[in-house]
């Protein structure tokens, strides 16, 4: 199965890959300190949170090489990376926050709070648009931990490629943003849950994943040990026009 079809592939820790996740080791710890919160203390966003170069590398550090890069650049051509996100969930991930309603708390602790990324819930009906067209999503694994893994619905992405097809039908790409794309996002995700195979995907440290853009995927509840966090870097440019998101 192609990356296309199944939605993502799994790529061994290289020397050069573990060397990257140890130059970044403590800037990620110290950037953890204070970054914000979310779920009860239990998991960080992150976003931008790494302050490394185009290259991927922090001061004195070394630059972001290997196989899945490799992988990522040859997809639409060479895009620089962007200050890295540094997804972090500590034990017993998902808790639930005072302003958290108990549809979304559950849809986390059940569903793996799967989402598709770059359609962000907006306003309190949470209505979602199409506001960052990610190329690509590449996750480089800074811990050994295995609790909390990325999770991801195999063959989601075609399905999702579909609907998403079929929305923007007609619409000139400069005015995706302006389809709400809602009702057609959560029904295909019932459709997924139902038709997709739920895997999850942990990974080790220099570990890397390679995710298509419209995969559907989420982080497992934390079970098993109780010593964390569970870290991983994702890098996920966006593309020069909207008009290659589908
Ligand atoms: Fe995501």
């Amino acid at each position: 199965m192609s990356l296309s079809d199944r939605g993502w592939q799994v790529f061994p820790a290289e020397p050069a890959t573990i060397d990257w996740a140890r130059s970044v080791s403590t800037e990620v710890s110290d950037a953890l300190k204070t970054t914000e919160r979310r779920h009860g203390a239990t998991w960080a966003p992150g976003v931008d949170l790494l302050k490394n170069d185009a290259s991927g590398a922090v001061a004195g550090g070394v630059a972001l090489v290997g196989e899945a890069l490799v992988a990522a650049q040859s997809l639409i051509g060479p895009l620089p990376l962007h200050a890295a996100q540094i997804s972090a969930v500590w034990p017993g991930y998902p808790k639930q926050d005072p302003e958290e309603s108990d549809a979304n708390h559950h849809y986390r602790r059940a569903r793996d709070a799967a989402h598709i990324d770059g359609l962000l819930p907006e306003g309190p009906n949470r209505r979602r648009h199409l506001r960052e067209p990610h190329a690509w999503i590449l996750g480089i694994g800074l811990t050994d931990t295995p609790a909390a893994p990325l999770v991801a619905w195999k063959g989601s992405a075609p399905v999702f490629r579909k609907a998403f097809t079929s929305a923007f039908e007609g619409v000139p790409p400069e005015s995706w943003g302006d389809v709400d794309v809602t009702d057609l996002y959560q029904s295909t995700r019932r459709k997924v849950f139902e038709t997709c195979a739920r895997v999850e995907i942990p990974l080790q440290t220099g570990e890397g994943v390679l995710l298509d853009r419209h995969v559907l995927h989420g982080v497992a509840p934390w079970a098993g040990q109780d010593t964390g966090p569970r870290v991983t870097a994702f890098f996920r440019p966006e593309l020069p026009t909207t008009a290659e998101w589908l």
